[in-house]
């Protein structure tokens, strides 16, 4: 057990909507189409919002929520695939929008699975007593790295941004900076971290980055890509793959979890997936036997926003009420690297 209480959550979507309609004039497809193997009906989309725009936006919602001042942060995890700078990092530049200035900083890239390890990473640090309350954002522009003349990814993604402020339950002592046995409350807790990756099946989803561009490059260099880049940086999946990944890694993180909290599947309130696809949400639900009413979905309306989706998530349900202090919650990802994971933790 490792301490995590969520203080205050934000979270931020961009105003436009685009919805399937709206998409069939650019791809060829249909609303009928996208609704049935996705489950997905809308999306929201940046009309300029950078993704430090949107995770600032988040930041401060959280840190509202939370009561608590930028300046009294002492770190800041952004989670992201979508920067809008390689550097300086997003965290940095949320940093320096709120004026976090004791916070150190720094960004982690594990696809759709982002939030999970970055509130993994989190809750390591509060091990340390001297640090606490932790940032942790994750925010993402998707429209950057979708191309929009492909049907087969375009009709999936939205825009978004969520944000969890966290620290030690106030009951929680701990020892040392390094102690893993540390004394956690019986209150909000973190129970269990189950944390994969499968970079061998990597090539299913992928975007690349920038080839090498100096001047002493031999004639005959080629770039030492071992992926596919026909599509430039956008974004390139080979859907069924993913899908069938996605359901396992799914269901085998959660029951890891659940196994490592000492608890039975059933026995949680809530299991908050990664967004990706509806039908990969009701076949998991399935395959973990789990009352689908305890499954959190807000794929119909935001589409798949990649790390962004699971604080979204968690932001809403914190927000109208649903997620209560004391419910269990299992939170689990899945996406590029390949990675996933899931965390189960006593809100
Ligand atoms: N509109 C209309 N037709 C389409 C569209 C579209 N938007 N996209 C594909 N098609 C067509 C294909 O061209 C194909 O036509 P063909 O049979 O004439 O060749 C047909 O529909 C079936 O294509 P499939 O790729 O087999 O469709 P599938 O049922 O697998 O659904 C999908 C595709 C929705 C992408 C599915 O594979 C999936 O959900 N995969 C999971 C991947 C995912 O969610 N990725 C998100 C990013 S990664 C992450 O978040 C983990």
């Amino acid at each position: 057990m490792r301490p995590l209480r969520i203080l205050g959550s934000g979270s931020y979507l961009p105003e436009m909507t685009i919805d399937n309609n709206q998409m069939s004039e650019i791809v060829e497809t249909s609303d009928a189409w996208i609704l049935s193997r996705t489950g997905i009906s809308s999306r929201h989309l940046s009309s300029g919002e950078g993704t430090t725009d949107m995770g600032e936006a988040a930041a401060r919602y959280a840190l509202e929520a939370a009561g608590i001042a930028a300046a009294d942060l002492s770190a800041i995890i952004v989670s992201t695939v979508t920067p809008d700078h390689f550097t300086p990092s997003t965290s940095c530049e949320i940093q320096a929008r709120i004026g976090a200035d004791k916070a150190f900083c720094f960004d982690v890239n594990a696809a759709c699975t982002g939030f999970v390890y970055a509130l993994d990473i989190a809750s390591r640090y509060l091990l340390d007593p001297e640090i606490g309350p932790i940032l942790v954002v994750s925010t993402e522009a998707l429209n950057k790295i979708t191309d929009y003349s492909d049907r087969t990814t375009c009709v999936l993604f939205g825009d978004a941004a969520g944000a969890v402020i966290v620290d030690r339950a106030p009951e929680t002592t701990v020892d040392s900076a390094v102690s893993s046995t540390a004394a956690v409350s019986a209150g909000s807790t973190m129970l269990a971290s189950y944390l994969r990756a499968e970079g061998k099946n990597a090539a299913s989803l992928v975007s690349t980055a920038l080839p090498v561009s100096h001047p002493f490059l031999k004639k005959d260099h080629t770039a030492t890509d071992c992926y596919s880049n026909a599509n430039g940086h956008f974004l390139v999946m080979n859907g069924q793959e993913v899908y069938r990944f996605a359901i396992r890694a799914l269901a085998e993180s959660v029951e890891a979890a659940a196994a490592s909290a000492g608890i039975e599947v059933s026995e949680l309130d809530w299991i908050v997936p990664h967004q990706a696809n509806l039908r990969i949400l009701d076949a998991a639900s399935r395959r973990l036997k789990v009352d689908q009413q305890k499954i959190v979905s807000r794929i119909r309306d935001l589409g798949n926003t990649s790390s962004a989706s699971i604080p979204v998530c968690l932001d809403e349900m914190i927000r109208d009420g649903r997620l209560q202090r004391g419910q269990t919650v299992a939170i689990t990802g899945f996406g590029g690297g390949l990675t996933y994971g899931c965390i189960i933790f006593r809100y």
